[in-house]
């Protein structure tokens, strides 16, 4: 792997990816970052790294649903590897207005399957980064493994269903050389202020209400998004060809203990208590419709074969989370004002 395509990296996993392995590994290549920037792209998370790797951080605002423009990149930039992060994410969002994740998640991921497909002896490898929300919902027990049956149950799990069944489809009839991860929910710096806990901090520190949908007692499966990095990066590297991999982060939890963590970890900080506490802005909204119960995912196929385990416990994890938007306000205000997406209209449009 010499020269990377990176798509979606000014999103929030996609630039802890790229960072991730220009700061961290001993990849010596090249990594061109196609974004066609939506609400959730940033391309001030990565300022800094592209000032300190010029010439081997390239970034393109390209949409992956024109497919011209990415029949350019590819050729100008000489790509061998493809990692396909870009795709609208937020569940939320899906059930208001599914037309983007259509277009993006399936479509988009179509056109980057075929540019492959039409470059196949020049490319080493199509990585897709999806979901375990694909899987649809676990009642009490039991785990998604790589064998478990999709069955998604918003527009957003349906569209990346539709693209992993491309992606097997690709490697099944034209042997392109894919391989697929299927992740639990992220966390960590530089995720998008709409995801749960970055929306619990920022509202927090705010003093806004904090939404907790239905009961609360939804688990979902923390992972660190930089254990998720290591976890692609390896499977890049030693992933076996037309094989899918699941990646969790040990860590199942209701949403309503990770908004009580959080706020213990303000309350802290900030000296509050009785009521005082964040835990006072806690409120119950209305269920989200089709609201999956609990996610959990066994990892031990990446694991055995792979050597990944996640290092990070939710407890460090989140202490560094929290840390990290106390620290950033700058990035925050830009966002939550509209600044960031006034500054990219004066630039790009
Ligand atoms: P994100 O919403 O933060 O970032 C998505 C990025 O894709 C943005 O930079 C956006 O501008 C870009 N993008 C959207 N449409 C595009 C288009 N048509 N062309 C080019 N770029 C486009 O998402 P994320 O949380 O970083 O998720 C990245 C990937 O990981 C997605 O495929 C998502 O389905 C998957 N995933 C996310 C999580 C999670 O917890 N966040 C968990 C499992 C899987
Ligand atoms: O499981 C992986 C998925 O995790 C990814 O594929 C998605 O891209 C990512 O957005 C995430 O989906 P979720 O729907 O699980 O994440 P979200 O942060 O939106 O919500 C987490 C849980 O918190 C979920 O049970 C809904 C609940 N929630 C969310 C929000 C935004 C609330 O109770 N209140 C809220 O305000």
């Amino acid at each position: 792997m010499k020269n990377i395509l990176v798509t979606g990296g000014c999103g929030f996993i996609g630039s802890n990816f790229i960072r991730y392995i220009l700061e961290d590994t001993d990849f010596e290549g090249k990594i061109v970052n196609i974004d066609s920037l939506t609400y959730a792209g940033n391309i001030e998370s990565l300022i800094d790294i592209a000032e300190k790797y010029k010439g081997r951080y390239i970034f393109k605002r390209v949409d992956i649903c024109d497919k011209e423009a990415l029949e350019t990149v590819f050729t100008d930039e000489k790509i061998d590897t493809i990692c396909h992060f870009a795709a609208e994410s937020h569940v939320d969002r899906s059930i208001v207005a599914p037309d983007d994740f259509i277009q993006t998640n399936i479509i988009g991921t179509y056109n980057l399957l075929n540019l492959a497909k039409t470059h196949q002896d020049e490319l080493e490898l199509f990585h897709h980064v999806s979901t375990d929300e694909v899987f649809g919902s676990l009642g009490a027990e039991g785990f998604f493994t790589e064998t478990t049956r999709y069955k998604p149950n918003s527009p957003y799990s349906a569209s990346k269903a539709s693209s992993d069944h491309l992606v097997r489809a690709y490697n099944k009839t034209y042997k392109l050389p894919v391989t697929v991860s299927n992740c639990s929910n992220n966390y960590g710096p530089y995720q998008f202020p709409e995801k749960l806990i970055p929306l619990m901090i920022l509202n927090a520190l705010e003093g806004k209400s904090l939404p907790i949908y239905g009961d609360g007692k939804n688990v979902r499966d923390w992972l660190y998004v930089r254990d998720h990095c290591v976890a692609i990066w390896e499977i890049m590297k030693n992933g076996k060809r037309g094989e899918t991999y699941n990646v969790g982060g040990n860590n199942e939890m209701q949403n309503i203990v990770v908004v009580e963590t959080i706020c213990d970890i303000l309350d802290g900080i900030k000296g509050l208590s009785g009521s005082d506490s964040c835990k006072n802005l806690m409120t119950y909204v209305k269920d989200r419709p089709g609201h999956d119960q609990r996610y959990a995912i066994d990892f031990s196929k990446i694991k055995n074969e792979l050597g990944w385990m996640p290092q990070e416990s939710f407890e460090s994890g989140i202490e560094k989370t929290v840390k990290w938007y106390l620290d950033n306000s700058t990035w925050i205000e830009r966002i939550r004002s509209g600044e960031y997406l006034k500054w990219i209209k004066n630039q790009y449009e």
